[in-house]
């Protein structure tokens, strides 16, 4: 379809009270921006037009390699809009409206929007409507018998105005060959002073087009202007992606207690206890086990492995098949091979953990001086005794045994034994002549 799609996202955002740009605040682990481009790629759009404030390079960065329009003052939706020109002028097809600050429309929707637009009746602008159930600061839709008459804001609207429950998403499907010649009609004389996209039904109806509304759910409409949308919608999405994990065959226990990353992947029949985040970039095998409190992130888990409970995995650990990690083990830049063992209170960082080795209780590979960062190579079937220290650079060889205690600061050779701690005194009878001497010294 001949598409395109102008993002608005220049607004201030001063109800979130932040230092970042409110369309670059994260749902799931990526910017709320982030999620409406990938939902509008789907739609195939021939061009693309960001409208951002001045000095958001980083949102510019998130938008690439979508082009951005800079307004310079934010005098309203309209205005915002209008930026766009350069971008879009002489496009003859459809052209989508989205806010930035309304990530969660689906393409499935956008896409309902633009097939509305092309009907038969033709109408000038398709807006999509919504039935919250607060409507509070929201447009109200003006319908009528023939179709949708214009948009009021709120600070404009009457009381039996503000009485009506369609609301606008500020999302819209306009015909591109009359947007920009009704945008420069736009005035402000409202009770904001400000430019409003919302008057383009109204001028629409004036030039002798009419124009419709689309209903879409309030969940995905959600506007987010402060921190308590912004954990609604996070809830929304959270909910969203439980259900898709179960739907492909996962069992999550206490799923609302379960935190997933826009980009987590998770095999079949893997179970996820209660309590477990994910960060960004996970990706689970099949029939893994993640027991309670864990948090995983940039990690890889091959089929089979136990996680848990309370494991920490950061980026770059890869954990392989029937792999076990127990708990208060974290693991950092390490491969942990098949069938290695490392389930007690262990910190793994920039090692490799061969297939089948047991790491014990308490052992902590040393991989930084204050300076660098040092790897620890520990070999296939070797056993490193519990409360040991691995020095890095260090390398225990194939099936060697590290005794229990150990601060180990050379390399071990394949199959030989290292201890590396005081050797052990006994003096018989010691503790007792101690305890008489002392007590002795007290009575007198
Ligand atoms: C807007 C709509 C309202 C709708 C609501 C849905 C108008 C006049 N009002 O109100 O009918 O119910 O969204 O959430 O359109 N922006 C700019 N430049 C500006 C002003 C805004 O780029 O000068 C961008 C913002 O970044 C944001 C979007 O436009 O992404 C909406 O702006 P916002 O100020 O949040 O509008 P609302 O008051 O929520
Ligand atoms: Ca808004």
């Amino acid at each position: 379809m001949s598409l395109a799609a102008i993002v608005l996202a220049a607004g201030l955002g001063t109800r979130m009270k932040s230092q970042l740009p409110k369309v670059l605040h994260p749902l799931a682990g990526r910017p709320m921006l982030a999620h409406l481009l990938d939902n509008l790629a789907r739609l195939a759009p021939q061009r693309v037009a960001m409208v951002i404030g001045p000095g958001q390079e980083s949102v510019a960065k998130v938008a690439a390699p979508h082009p951005c329009v800079i307004q310079a003052d934010r005098l309203g939706t309209a205005h915002a809009a209008l930026q766009a020109r350069p971008l879009i002028d002489g496009f003859q097809g459809d052209v989508l409206i989205l806010f930035g600050d309304t990530p969660l429309v689906t393409s499935r929707t956008m896409e309902k929007l633009v097939l509305r637009r092309r009907e038969k009746d033709d109408p000038a602008v398709v807006v999509l409507g919504f039935r919250p159930s607060d409507p509070a600061g929201y447009g109200r839709l003006v319908m009528g018998d023939e179709g949708l008459l214009r948009i009021v804001e709120v600070k404009d609207a009457s009381a039996s105005e503000r009485a009506i429950p369609w609301c606008n998403s500020g999302v819209m499907a306009i015909d591109g060959k009359i947007l920009f010649d009704l945008l420069s009609k736009i005035d402000n004389k409202n009770a904001k002073g400000e430019y409003y996209l919302t008057d383009l039904v109204s001028l629409a109806r004036e030039a002798g087009r009419i124009c419709a509304m689309v209903e879409g759910s309030p969940e995905e409409l959600l506007g987010i202007n402060s921190r308590a949308e912004l954990a609604q919608a996070e809830a929304i999405v959270q909910n969203h992606m439980r259900a898709n994990a179960m739907e492909n065959g996962a069992t999550l226990i206490g799923q609302e207690t379960i935190f997933f990353s826009w980009d987590t992947k998770l095999g079949r029949d893997v179970v996820v206890g209660p309590n477990v985040v994910f960060g960004p970039g996970v990706a689970v095998g099949d029939a893994v086990e993640i027991r309670p409190f864990s948090h995983l992130e940039g990690c890889k888990i091959a089929s089979g492995a136990t996680v848990g409970p309370f494991a920490r995995l950061r980026p770059g650990a890869d954990i392989g098949q029937n792999a076990h990690i127990g708990n208060f083990v974290e693991i950092k830049k390490a491969v942990v091979e098949d069938g290695a063992k490392v389930n007690h209170l262990t910190y793994i960082g920039d090692a490799r953990v061969g297939a089948k080795a047991n790491v014990g209780a308490g052992t902590i590979t040393c991989n930084y001086d204050g300076f660098g960062k040092y790897h620890t190579d520990i070999g296939q079937n070797a056993f490193i005794g519990s409360n040991s220290a691995l020095v890095a650079p260090v390398k225990i060889g194939d099936g060697a045994i590290v005794g229990a205690g150990s601060v180990v600061t050379q390399d071990v050779p394949a199959g030989a034994l290292a201890v590396a701690r005081g050797r052990q005194s006994v003096i018989p009878g010691w503790a007792e002549s101690f305890r008489a001497a002392k007590t002795q010294k007290k009575d007198a």
